[in-house]
């Protein structure tokens, strides 16, 4: 049984991406894995400062629900990172959660290439959903998730679910009328292989 902490970047509560998260986390707890699933719409957090005081020994200056997500991040063997496509990459509000990353970042004496801090590593996945459905429409939000949290921080990728052709925001989800719901499911179902 492993810990999976699901961070919800939509801001729609029960928009295509909540129903792409709710088909997940239902598959994965059914294979007996214990999911818990954090709105960064409920759960503000901001994009880093850069003002390097994390990297004195001191706590982040920004007072927000980061503080609160550490531990959740610590404790998890798997963070999945959940968000509608804008603008062809993730939204601003999981962007800003990544970015925080940096003040939880220990630092590395013999880092390897492209690496410059030792971050507590674990697996990762990726579910996005969108408007448009072209075979290019995630390339710029699947190129940053591989660069950054798997290259780059060290995350091991379990996978992802790319659900395009979810309609716009514009109107009522439809989701439901796709494929990608089940495929969530199954996805969440077999995330890890049974022992
Ligand atoms: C600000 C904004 C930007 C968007 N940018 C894109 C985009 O670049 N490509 C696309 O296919 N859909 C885009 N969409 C549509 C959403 O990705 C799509 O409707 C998504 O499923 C909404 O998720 P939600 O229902 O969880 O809010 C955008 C929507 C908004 C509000």
């Amino acid at each position: 049984m492993k810990k999976i902490l699901v961070v919800q970047g939509g801001g729609r509560p029960n928009g295509n991406t909540a129903q792409l998260v709710s088909s997940f986390v239902k598959g994965a707890e059914e294979s007996g894995h214990s999911v818990e699933t954090v709105s960064l719409v409920k759960n503000e957090v901001k994009g880093c400062l850069g003002c390097n005081a994390c990297r004195y020994g001191k706590p982040c200056v920004q007072k927000d629900s980061f503080n609160d997500l550490v531990p959740k991040i610590k404790a998890a063997d798997c963070i999945v990172f959940a968000s509608p496509l804008y603008f062809w990459m993730v939204s601003s509000r999981l962007k800003a959660f990544i970015e925080r990353f940096y003040c939880i970042a220990e630092e590395d004496m013999a880092p390897p290439l492209g690496r410059y801090e030792k971050y507590p590593i674990k697996d990762c996945a990726l579910l996005m959903t969108s408007a448009d459905d072209f075979f290019w429409t995630f390339e710029q939000a699947v190129s940053y998730y591989r660069f950054a949290l798997v290259n780059y921080i060290g995350f091991n990728d379990r996978g992802m679910v790319l659900a395009g052709g979810c309609g716009d925001t514009n109107g009522k989800p439809r989701i439901d009328e796709t494929s990608h719901l089940r495929t969530a499911y199954e996805f969440g179902k077999n995330i890890y292989p049974a022992q």
